[in-house]
């Protein structure tokens, strides 16, 4: 399974790439807005710190603008993929532009009937958003399995990226599931790294090392 992280923080990106291990990012407009700065150059920024897919996502609501939006966002690098909300208007527009060969990430997933249309419309990755729907009692992981039996049982090449990451269990469930991609806040990333018993052991490797030096 594919690793990308959740956000638009350039500190945290640029550390992310260093560990080699991250395969794209995805950005939305809350992430965008809570870093302050411009869109365009946040993006050519981080277009250039990792050089998988980089989701930038469409402001605009209408199927015409949101066309003209994403051709635009689809030009400011190689590697940016367009990310367009799961309505009908969306559709709409994922239809067009994917035809035109422009990746489209289908957002705001949160059933497999919408997973379905976006694939048809031509998707490049849908992201259904795992914790938004435990948030409200469903099961979110549910939803993923059934987006990956289906797109299996139809050959469909949409890739599945497993968004609303809330913890590193939701990782797991994800690869289990055989989501493609999971895209994960950097906070959730560095948890990954840990476990108590790495910590204790490498303290008594260390503590031993040195008790040998010593000698
Ligand atoms: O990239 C969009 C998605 O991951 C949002 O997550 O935590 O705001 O539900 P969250």
């Amino acid at each position: 399974m594919k690793l990308f992280i959740d956000t638009a923080n350039i500190e945290h990106i640029t550390e992310a790439s260093r560990w080699g291990v991250i395969d794209g990012v995805t950005t939305n407009p809350s992430l965008i807005a809570k870093e302050g700065r411009d869109f365009e150059e946040a993006i050519h920024l981080i277009t250039t710190l990792i050089p998988g897919p980089v989701s930038a996502e469409v402001t605009e609501l209408n199927a015409d603008k949101m066309i003209v939006q994403a051709r635009g966002l689809a030009k400011w690098a190689d590697n940016v993929v367009v990310k367009i909300p799961m309505t009908e208007e969306g559709i709409k527009a994922t239809s067009v532009v994917s035809k035109d060969g422009i990746k489209v990430n289908m957002t705001l997933i949160f059933s497999a009937n919408q997973a379905l249309l976006a694939a048809k419309a031509g998707a490049a990755f849908v992201s259904p958003f795992v914790g938004r729907l435990d948030d409200i009692g469903q099961d979110g992981m549910e939803v993923i399995r059934e987006i990956v039996e289906i797109y299996q049982n139809y050959a469909i090449e949409t890739e599945v990226l497993s968004a609303s990451i809330r913890h590193p269990r939701h990782v797991i469930e994800s690869a289990m599931a055989g989501a493609d991609i999971a895209t994960v806040p950097y906070k959730i990333l560095k948890q990954m790294f840990r476990h108590t018993l790495t910590d204790v052991g490498l303290d008594k490797f260390m503590a031993d090392w040195a008790g040998m030096q010593k000698k």
